[in-house]
């Protein structure tokens, strides 16, 4: 119900003009989100890469409206790559194709993230393209698998929220490309999802022993102790070394762990987002922990 409403809520403008402008809100959402700006960022991936994690940067924005806001988005993502490859930085990039003006046409949208790839493929890097609400899923994979084709710098998301998704990984894995295993973060309806933390849970079980032995690189985005163990003990009983796949986890969220994973000797990349465009990103945040909702309203109050 919480989280549903928190879903919900971030729709909203009047709520989201609230939270942007208001000084403590801000403060607070630098739990999450390092800055606005890119060098912030690169600060925070270079943090991580001292403390022997990868980074994946995303300028946070998303269902842009117009060709000029998709092209500044493109330009950021390409400046990043320029700057990660500048410092010498263990980071890629994540981005969502709404930002990019999937809202204005698959083409349009397809020739954006085609600069984006064939940037990041010149600088020997690689573009992580997120998966967002249902309403995209198809339109995202055909635009991967097309960027795909063309540069070989791209990979995706699959949610184990989804029915779909088993089907979806067998295609992707046809195709070779690499994929973020992660539970889902939008809200979507009994008819396509799982709803149920268990039967989420399970499928995501289900989807990595389907991932872990492709002979492809990917990565299991999560901070749940109960989907970590089993990666873990399934690559081991199937000798998967642990350079052959990795662990993500987001900015700020269980660093206890993150540094555990690494002194175990596995491969950990930490997504970071940056950007003023932070509020659906923030709520989303909240929406998976009612601990981070009483956290904030209590210093909000405060
Ligand atoms: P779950 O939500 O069950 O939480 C398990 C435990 O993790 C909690 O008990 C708590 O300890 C900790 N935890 C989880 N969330 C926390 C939070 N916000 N604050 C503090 N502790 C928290 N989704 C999507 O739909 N499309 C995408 O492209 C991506 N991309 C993505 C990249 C990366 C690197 C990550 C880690 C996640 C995503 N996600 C995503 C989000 C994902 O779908 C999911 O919503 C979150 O990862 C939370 O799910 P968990 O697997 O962590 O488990």
């Amino acid at each position: 119900m919480l989280r549903a409403l928190l879903l919900e809520l971030a729709k909203s403008s009047r709520l989201r003009r609230w939270i942007i402008s208001n000084g403590t809100t801000r403060r607070l959402a630098q739990k999450f989100v390092p800055g606005e700006d890119l060098s912030p960022a690169i600060e925070a991936a270079r943090r991580c890469n001292h403390a022997g994690m990868a980074a994946s940067l995303d300028h946070l924005g998303e269902n842009v409206l117009n060709r000029e806001d998709a092209e500044r988005a493109r330009r950021a993502y390409t400046d990043a790559l320029d700057r990660i490859a500048a410092e010498n930085l263990d980071a890629n990039i994540s981005l969502k194709l709404t930002h990019l003006g999937l809202d204005l046409g698959d083409e349009f949208c397809a020739g954006q993230l085609c600069i984006v790839a064939q940037r990041a493929a010149a600088l020997h890097n690689f573009v992580r393209v997120d998966m967002e609400g249902s309403a995209y899923t198809d339109r995202t994979l055909r635009i991967v698998k097309q960027a795909r084709a063309e540069t070989g710098a791209v990979g995706t998301v699959i949610q184990a929220y989804l029915y779909r998704s088993g089907r979806d990984i067998q295609d992707l894995l046809e195709a070779g490309c690499r994929i973020r295993l992660v539970k889902g973060a939008y809200k979507e309806p009994s008819q396509i999802a799982f709803l149920r933390k268990k039967d989420v849970d399970a499928n995501y079980v289900k989807l990595m022993k389907m991932l872990l032995p492709s002979g492809i690189y990917h990565a299991m985005a999560t901070h749940d102790p109960n989907m970590i163990e089993p990666t873990i003990r399934f690559a081991a009983e199937h000798d998967i070394t642990k350079d052959k796949f990795e662990f993500q986890m987001l900015y700020g969220i269980r660093t206890d762990l993150q540094s555990r994973l690494v002194r175990q000797g596995y491969r950990v990349r930490i997504y970071i987002p940056f950007g003023q465009d932070w509020f659906p990103y923030f709520m989303r945040r909240l929406a998976e922990r009612p601990a981070n909702l009483l956290f904030f309203a209590k210093n909000l109050f405060r």
